[in-house]
């Protein structure tokens, strides 16, 4: 059973970011010289995925045509001689094959998924939330895939997160299981009152689905916020199979909230092959100076 597919769900408003997302997509707002959207999909490719659905809603087209051959722009960076613009930009639209799907009514994370499932069919897959960043050694997709060929049952990136923030989350309770970082689930719940669960291990947005979760979806009912919760699925899903919780290795960094997003831009900036060393001297100036 090979992972092939990835689910990107991209319909949200973002409207945290708001007024920067009244007219563009949250997920192409920019961290160093690409956007926010660009690096999810980049993890996918070098973890070896061959297809990447989007799922969208209205207002998103600027991420389909980012992803998208541009033949003007091709035409005038070739005339003015910018070749390796031209050949840097043809790399994002030759990187994957990309299709897209259209979630009608704002359901919920889970509804988003479920849109998806006829172009997933009956194989396992992975979903990828455009919010979460992760900068590491090994990308956390391919991280998750290695466990996978392993288990070939699904897996739940998390993070261990301080008990004040397991609200924001969804937590996943588990047992260590013998291989290392990886636990089996035992219970999941979306964003639980505090005091409610002694577990602190947090989703983060990277999943590895075993197919059967589409028709789990189709019978889940609004939880959550009155929405279709991805999370109540899973819990479902792992009451019929094993299911593994993953602590990955690397820097998770949530772009969609103001905070995380500047921090991300300082981790992004200061690894860019041009830019960061005088980053990091500017910043260092900057600190001494206040
Ligand atoms: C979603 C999931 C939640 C997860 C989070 C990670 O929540 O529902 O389980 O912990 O992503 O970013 P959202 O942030 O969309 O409210």
């Amino acid at each position: 059973m090979k992972v092939r597919k990835a689910v990107i769900p991209v319909a949200g408003l973002g409207t945290r970011f708001l007024p920067a997302t009244k007219a563009i997509p949250k997920e192409m707002l920019t961290i160093v010289d690409r956007p926010t959207i660009q690096y999810i999909v980049e993890e996918v490719v070098a973890s070896g995925i061959e297809q990447i659905i989007f799922v969208t809603s209205e207002g998103k087209s600027a991420i389909e045509n980012h992803f998208d051959y541009n033949f003007q722009l091709d035409s005038v960076l070739r005339e003015k001689k910018k070749v390796v613009l031209g050949e840097e930009l043809n790399m994002i639209s030759n990187l994957i094959d990309i299709v897209s799907v259209r979630q009608k009514k704002p359901l919920g994370l889970g509804h988003a998924i479920w849109t998806a499932r006829h172009v997933v069919g009956d194989e396992p897959f992975m979903v990828l939330l455009g919010d979460d960043l992760v900068l590491s050694k090994q990308p956390c997709a391919r991280q998750m895939l290695n466990l996978f060929d392993d288990v070939g049952e699904s897996i739940i990136a998390v993070q261990r997160v301080a008990p004040e923030q397991t609200h924001q989350y969804g937590i996943v309770e588990g047992e260590k299981n013998g291989r290392e970082r990886t636990y089996k689930v035992t219970r999941l719940v979306e964003k639980p009152a505090p005091g409610t669960t002694d577990s602190d291990m947090a989703i983060i947005g990277r999943y590895i689905l075993m197919p059967e979760i589409f028709d789990l979806l189709s019978r889940t009912t609004p939880g959550h916020g009155g929405e279709i919760q991805l999370t109540d699925a899973l819990l479902a899903l792992s009451k019929k199979r094993e299911m593994f919780a993953y602590e990955f290795e690397g820097t998770r960094y949530d772009a969609g909230d103001k905070l995380g997003y500047l921090k991300a831009i300082i981790a992004y900036g200061l690894r860019h092959t041009e830019l960061g060393e005088p980053f990091k001297e500017y910043l260092k100036e900057t600190l001494a100076d206040l």
